[in-house]
């Protein structure tokens, strides 16, 4: 057996494989088998503000509220979700005995802040914080989502000391430049990427349909491609979310840079086995190559290592169309 312990935003985890949030850990039983299967760390289901807002307003819709009632109601009923979700934490935390990461999906900053001090306080080991939004207004001002990132990490930094992972959409200019900034005000690591809804359209029927919910193996090249470049220039812990299919994939993160991986569709499709494979074919890898532990091989091929020609950035471009008949 090799060494598989990881370093990931200030956590050890016993291997670099983390369950992402979704609702596949949304109970203390569920992350218990996650544990149990051999997971390194599990990222709770995110607390979502705009979910919180709609359900309290359905729940209003039966009660004849005037504003001060409803505003009232909407705090109590966030409050409400709050309580629930400091459970959810306790008890995954007693349950599974493995880092639980908590997760808040922002969307403006007011209330989260105080939300993380009582995450904290409830004994997550870490918080994820998820700004997935797609600024689609045409009076939208380049770079202001990405300071929207900085802003808010700025204002948890000052309530709570625990560890702040960003978790990044695709959807930014240099995920490079704004981690390094992140990283400036105190993130202690970043995750590449989540992943968006997918749009997709019926031409029979003529209307909106949803594409594949589960990510498939070619979504791993652009986090492949991001923590290339940004683990050969900023010191912060990344990891690779979006296309782990397979423990290959687990192997190409580590080498392209990554500290762990987050995985989510892999375990919709393959459950507990997901886990248990990519753990002994990741084992047998380091051992075939003869790598005691993660470090040996952790960034062997970013942008850093690879024979001088940058194959993350143009250079792969130029080659692909100059050397494809
Ligand atoms: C059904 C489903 C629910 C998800 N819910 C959340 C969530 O609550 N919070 C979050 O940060 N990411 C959420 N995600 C994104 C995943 O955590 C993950 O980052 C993304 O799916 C990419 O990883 P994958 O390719 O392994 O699926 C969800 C993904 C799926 C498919």
């Amino acid at each position: 057996m090799n060494n598989i312990q990881t370093r990931f935003a200030g956590l050890t985890l016993r291997n670099p494989i983390i369950v992402s949030s979704s609702s596949l850990t949304n109970t203390a039983k569920k992350n218990k088998k996650w544990a149990e299967a051999g997971a390194g760390a599990i990222v709770l289901k995110s607390l979502f503000e705009e979910q919180i807002i709609l359900e309290s307003q359905r729940e209003q819709t039966n009660l004849d509220f005037h504003t001060e009632g409803a505003e009232y109601y909407t705090e109590y009923f966030k409050g409400y979700k709050l309580a629930e979700y400091l459970d959810l934490i306790k008890d995954s935390k007693r349950e599974a005995g493995i880092p639980i990461i908590a997760s808040i999906n922002c969307y403006g900053d007011s209330s989260w802040v105080s939300f993380a001090k009582e995450i904290e306080a409830a004994g997550a080991d870490a918080l994820e914080i998820n700004l997935l939004a797609l600024p689609s207004t045409t009076d939208y001002k380049y770079g202001e989502f990405e300071q929207y990132h900085v802003e808010v990490l700025k204002h948890l930094k000052e309530v709570v000391n625990l560890p702040i992972i960003m978790k990044l959409g695709r959807n930014l200019t240099s995920p490079v430049a704004l981690a390094s900034q992140l990283r400036e005000v105190g993130a202690a690591a970043v995750v590449l990427f989540n992943r968006f809804y997918q749009p997709d359209i019926d031409i029979d029927k003529m209307e909106h349909t949803s594409g594949s919910v589960l990510s498939a193996a070619n979504d791993l090249t652009e986090p492949l491609r991001w923590t290339g470049l940004l683990s050969g220039s900023v010191n912060i812990d990344i990891a690779i979310s979006g296309g782990v299919t397979d423990a290959d994939a687990v192997i190409k993160a580590i080498l392209a840079g990554a500290s762990a991986v987050e995985v989510c569709s892999a375990l919709y499709r393959d459950g507990d086995a997901f886990i248990k494979n990519a753990l002994v074919k990741l084992n047998n890898w380091m051992t075939d190559k003869q790598f005691g532990d993660i470090a040996a091989f952790k960034a062997k091929l970013n942008v850093q290592n690879v024979e001088g020609a940058n194959r993350f950035e143009r250079s792969q471009f130029i080659r692909y169309f100059t050397e494809k008949k």
